[in-house]
């Protein structure tokens, strides 16, 4: 038996028509669910007494006899191994060392597993795949579901933390390990097969693939969908305001003087469109009471809002309010006096070029004529999920 061999030390026999065991998310679609998480251990349904749960450490050395034992059950007693890899010890820093647990704590099976953000443990394996080693159970509690609970617990840790796949490498001779693995969904991938270490192929192992990657799909002609999905893509927020003539030179002032209240809405598509010559790109609905009067001026002032301006920006987006600026602190901006908002974290002075038909929405193009930073400039408000946020450190 080799210092490498992986997955190969479970016999599963009948064990996965036994109905055995249990946990697995919807990903998985050849396994279903009817098991119990209670913090970080499972029950299962069908055998609640059988838990699994990850090692303790005063546990790896009845781990390493037990993998051991499976695997000389399997494959003949190994040679003294010098791989640190065969210790559960070593194996618990890098990686997840699991074990299935009978009704008095004794230890009948034990897998370890990739942990999520860590490294593979097998050089061929991508970053979207759990892979796993030393699947092993007790030969003593053979046949009776210990493996197949040990791997739906896997595939369910898989889908849990967004992995793609569940890869394992097997010896070529463990037919009933092999039976488990298809029964639970996994395919052969000869493609991959075999153990590689420093880009040499050094064993004849077998490689199965479990496939988790179902992706969930809203229906692309619901508004609500989309709105909803598309929201997750965050983005900051703009005041855009404009709408009384706009001349060069025109003060704000003067326009409340002519008793025409400016035009204000928020958006949140406000790209960097081209820096050189600075461009603006907004997308504005067609229903938009405000963005016609702003349009007819052909110059608007946009202002960043800062993370402490989410009510302000309810406020001002209301559908159709007029005077919507009224009690808002704003200073005139230089070319053509439209209300920049104060507090803001920048601002920007801009004239329409040109617009784009964009479905319900209008694309518009603007020529950036002026711009600065304002007081809150590092504290910009973000929009996702509906929700307004601030920044935080990732
Ligand atoms: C955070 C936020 C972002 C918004 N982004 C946009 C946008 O990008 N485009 C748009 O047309 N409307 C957007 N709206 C809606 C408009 O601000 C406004 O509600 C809509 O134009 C109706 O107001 P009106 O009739 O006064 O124009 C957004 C609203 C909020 C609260």
């Amino acid at each position: 038996m080799s210092d490498v061999n992986d997955a190969g030390g479970v016999s599963a026999g009948s064990a996965v028509s036994a109905g055995s065991a249990v946990s697995a998310g919807s990903a998985v679609s050849a396994v279903s669910v009817t098991s119990v998480r209670v913090g970080d251990v499972t029950v299962l349904a069908a055998q609640p007494e059988l838990t699994i749960r990850r090692a303790r450490p005063d546990e790896y050395a009845a781990v390493d006899e037990l993998i051991d034992a499976a695997y000389a059950h399997d494959y003949g007693p190994r040679g003294t191994s010098t791989d640190p890899m065969h210790l559960a010890e070593v194996r618990d820093r890098g990686y997840e060392v699991w074990v299935a647990a009978g009704p008095r704590g004794e230890l009948l099976g034990s897998v370890t597993l990739r942990k999520l953000g860590g490294r593979a443990l097998h050089e061929d394996v991508a970053d979207h795949e759990l892979d796993l080693r030393l699947l092993g159970v007790s030969p003593d509690a053979r046949r009776s579901g210990v493996g197949a609970a040990l791997m739906r617990h896997t595939a369910e840790l898989a889908a849990e933390a967004g992995f793609g796949a569940v890869v394992l490498k097997t010896a070529p001779d463990m037919h009933g390990a092999h039976r488990l693995y298809e029964e639970l969904g996994f395919a052969r991938a000869p493609e991959r097969d075999g153990l590689w270490i420093g880009g040499s192929r050094i064993l004849d192992l077998f490689t199965y693939v479990l496939p988790l990657a179902v992706l969930p799909t809203a229906a692309v002609a619901d508004p609500d969908a989309a709105r909803s999905v598309l929201g997750r893509f965050p983005s900051g927020v703009v005041v855009v305001t404009g709408g009384f003539g706009g001349g060069e030179g025109t003060p704000a002032a003067g326009a409340s003087d002519a008793g025409v209240s400016p035009a204000a809405l928020v958006l949140q598509s406000f790209v960097s469109l081209s820096i050189d010559p600075p461009r603006v790109l907004l997308s504005v609905g067609k229903r938009s009471t405000s963005w016609p009067r702003i349009a007819a001026g052909t110059t608007f002032a946009a202002t960043v809002l800062s993370d402490s301006q989410g009510e302000l920006a309810r406020d001002i987006a209301r559908p159709g309010a007029r005077d919507k600026l009224a009690g808002v602190s704003t200073v005139a901006s230089p070319r053509h006096g439209h209300p920049v908002v104060l507090g803001g974290s920048a601002w920007f002075e801009c004239a329409i070029r040109e617009e784009f038909d964009g479905g319900d929405h209008c694309i518009i193009v603007a020529d950036v004529l002026g711009f600065g930073p304002l007081q809150r400039a590092e504290l910009p408000l973000v929009f996702a999920g509906s929700r307004f946020a601030g920044l935080r450190e990732a």
